[in-house]
């Protein structure tokens, strides 16, 4: 009870959101490996370093490529993009406990969120499909296996460190392939759009409210 009260002052504390919010995904590591490791050999974890040096200052693609950047956080689409600034939820007594962890800024958002950046101005061509792309990002089904193991074991504190070297920044992607095949139009979408003066208003807002009151 104390620690829940405890938790709410430093809610109201907190708002606004300011730089320290932001851990970096590196914090989320230390508890979530599994999460970790496939988020960082996925599309996300790569979305700053597929932009060109001149494209890292552009605040329209980092609308979607590096969305918290701008207030603090770790550049491309991180655990803090779609979970929500980690600081306040992040300590073990407050994520062990679903609801403080909504009340202080944990959002576990559905399918639905990603039309946030997946929209008609993304360079894919066909509509996005939910299914198949949240399959592809799928980095809590291995993750809730592993808690439901640990916890079978212990109900102690999981605290998991890895020895494995740190995921690769620069991870292998396509972007210059891409980029080679047609330097007349390196990327299809936002640039031909913000030609078009479509890309300030495609900006993403925060990812709903819906998701964190759920
Ligand atoms: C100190 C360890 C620790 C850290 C650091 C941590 N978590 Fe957690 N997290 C947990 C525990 C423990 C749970 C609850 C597991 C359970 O219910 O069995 C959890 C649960 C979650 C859930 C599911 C919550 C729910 O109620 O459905 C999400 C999402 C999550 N964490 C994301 C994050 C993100 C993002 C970060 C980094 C900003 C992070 N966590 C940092 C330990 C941690
Ligand atoms: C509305 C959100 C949004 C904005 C704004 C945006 N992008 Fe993207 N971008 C995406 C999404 C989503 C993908 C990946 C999904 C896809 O292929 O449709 C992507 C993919 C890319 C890729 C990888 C393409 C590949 O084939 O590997 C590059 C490069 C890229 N964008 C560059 C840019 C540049 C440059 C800008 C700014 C002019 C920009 N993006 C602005 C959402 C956005
Ligand atoms: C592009 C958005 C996105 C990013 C980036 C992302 N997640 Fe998630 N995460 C989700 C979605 C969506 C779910 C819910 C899946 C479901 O259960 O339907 C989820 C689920 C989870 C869960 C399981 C929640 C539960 O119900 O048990 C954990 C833990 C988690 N994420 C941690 C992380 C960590 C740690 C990172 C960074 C290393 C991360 N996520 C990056 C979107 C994201
Ligand atoms: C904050 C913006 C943002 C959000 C929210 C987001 N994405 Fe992405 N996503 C991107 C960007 C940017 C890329 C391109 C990364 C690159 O290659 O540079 C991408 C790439 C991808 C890709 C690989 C390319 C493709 O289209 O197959 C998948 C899969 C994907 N995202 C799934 C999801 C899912 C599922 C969600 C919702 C749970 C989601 N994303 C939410 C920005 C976002």
């Amino acid at each position: 009870m104390l620690a829940r009260l405890a938790a709410f002052a430093v809610l109201l504390l907190a708002l606004p959101s300011v730089a320290a919010d932001y851990l970096g995904p590196t914090a989320c590591r230390s508890c979530h490996l599994e999460a970790y490791e496939t988020w960082s050999k996925g599309p996300h974890a790569r979305a700053y370093s597929s932009l060109t040096p001149d494209e890292r200052g552009n605040a329209a693609c980092l609308a979607c490529h590096a969305p918290d950047r701008a207030r603090g956080g770790s550049s491309g689409v991180t655990c803090e993009t779609c979970h929500g600034a980690g600081q306040y939820y992040a300590p073990v007594y407050v994520m062990r406990d679903s609801e403080l962890a909504r009340a202080t800024g944990l959002q576990v958002p559905d399918a639905k969120s990603c039309a946030r950046c997946h929209d008609q101005n993304s360079p894919s061509l066909a509509p996005f499909d939910a299914g198949t792309k949240m399959h592809a990002i799928d980095h809590w089904s291995a993750e809730k296996k592993a808690r439901a193991d640990a916890a079978g074991k212990s109900a102690s504190h999981r605290r998991q460190r890895s020895s494995r070297a740190a995921a690769p920044r620069e991870a292998k992607h396509t972007t210059s392939q891409a980029r080679a095949g047609s330097s007349a139009s390196p990327v299809r979408h936002p640039a031909a759009a913000l030609a078009r003066g479509q890309v300030a208003s495609a900006g993403p807002q925060a990812l709903s409210g819906g998701a964190a009151a759920r």
